[in-house]
């Protein structure tokens, strides 16, 4: 498997969810340069060097703080967080109007300073973000693309394996559509292992009931909201899922991922970035192209695509 020699990745923003990012980044070793990028030059030099103050129990190597864009050139991977953060109460798509003018101010100027870098937009709301940014850069959709639902998935993944008792690498279910209000699970396709989630049983009695499934999809969509009324933010697992992608891009891994590209006639799904399951590599993400969704999920995923177009059009007038 090939790994890029001295991978370098710039994170956008050096905020609770940027400051995280490159936290895990660091306890990871994900890469030999991380470099936090925010307008705020004293914020982005404070995380840094915070950061690089554990570098002798992380074994990796410094952050670098700047709120110069050339401080970013070069990088394999860019992580976009910077931009306003939802409130109690408020959705995704509500932070449209803050965070649309700030990427699309920021993204030309980051792609011309690291021209083969992949761009993971992790801003809110993060697949109309990434297909603003297609839209208005000419990007290839698989080098620029949104974390999508990878952290809704790794929720379920957590709930499903403490249910069934196993180990969560053992639980296969993905979360896709919009990384927001309209996401939902493949239930068709879930499995404990290799057996079918509602085959499994634990001390001869079956876990999941369709109730089950229902209560659970619900605690993975509202989440982020019980998590913003405690503490204001989330950082930590958005954090890690950033950091997961980017280690599947640099390391090449060929991983399946759901992470959200712009579609191109994904069972009908076309022109809007949402989550579908996508191999990604160095090359970017690009969608499974044997993904069989059930009646039921082939009419969310449009019901997903058709709000998230709505707040594309809406923003573009
Ligand atoms: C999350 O789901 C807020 O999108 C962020 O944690």
């Amino acid at each position: 498997m090939s790994v890029m020699e001295s991978p370098k990745v710039t994170v956008v923003g050096a905020g609770a969810v940027g400051s995280a990012t490159a936290y895990a980044m660091l306890i990871r070793g994900t890469a030999r340069t991380v470099v936090l990028y925010d307008i705020d030059a004293a914020r982005a030099e404070a995380e840094a060097l915070d950061l690089t103050h554990g570098s002798m129990f992380t074994g990796s190597n410094p952050v670098v703080g700047s709120s110069d864009i050339a401080a970013t050139a070069g990088s394999h991977v860019i992580v976009v967080t910077a931009g306003a953060a939802q409130k109690p109460g408020q959705t995704r798509l509500e932070l449209i109007g803050t965070n649309a003018r700030i990427i699309s101010s920021m993204i030309p100027r980051l792609m011309a300073a690291s021209p083969d870098a992949i761009i993971i937009i992790v801003t809110n709301p993060c697949d109309v973000l990434a297909t603003l940014a297609v839209q208005e850069t000419g990007a290839d959709p698989a080098r620029l693309f949104a974390s999508g639902c990878v952290l809704d998935t790794s929720r379920l993944r957590g709930i499903l394996a403490e249910r069934a008792g196993v180990a969560t690498q053992s639980v296969h279910a993905h979360i896709v559509g919009e990384h927001g209000d309209t996401e939902f699970p493949l239930w068709s396709t879930a499995s404990i292992g290799p057996v079918p989630l509602l085959e499994w049983t634990r001390d001869g009695q079956h876990v999941f009931s369709a109730d089950d499934l229902h209560d659970i999809a619900e605690d993975v969509r509202t989440a982020a909201y019980r998590i913003i009324e405690g503490k204001g933010a989330t950082n930590y697992a958005i954090g890690l899922s950033a950091t997961r992608i980017t280690e599947a891009v640099l390391r090449d891994e060929n991983a399946i991922l759901p992470v959200s590209p712009v579609l191109s006639d994904v069972d009908g799904v076309d022109g809007v970035a949402l989550s579908v399951p996508c191999v990604v590599n160095r090359n970017g993400a690009v969608p499974v192209q044997q993904m069989r969704f059930s009646d039921r999920e082939r009419e969310l995923l449009h019901a997903s695509a058709e709000t998230l177009l709505r707040t594309v059009a809406d923003v573009r007038g």
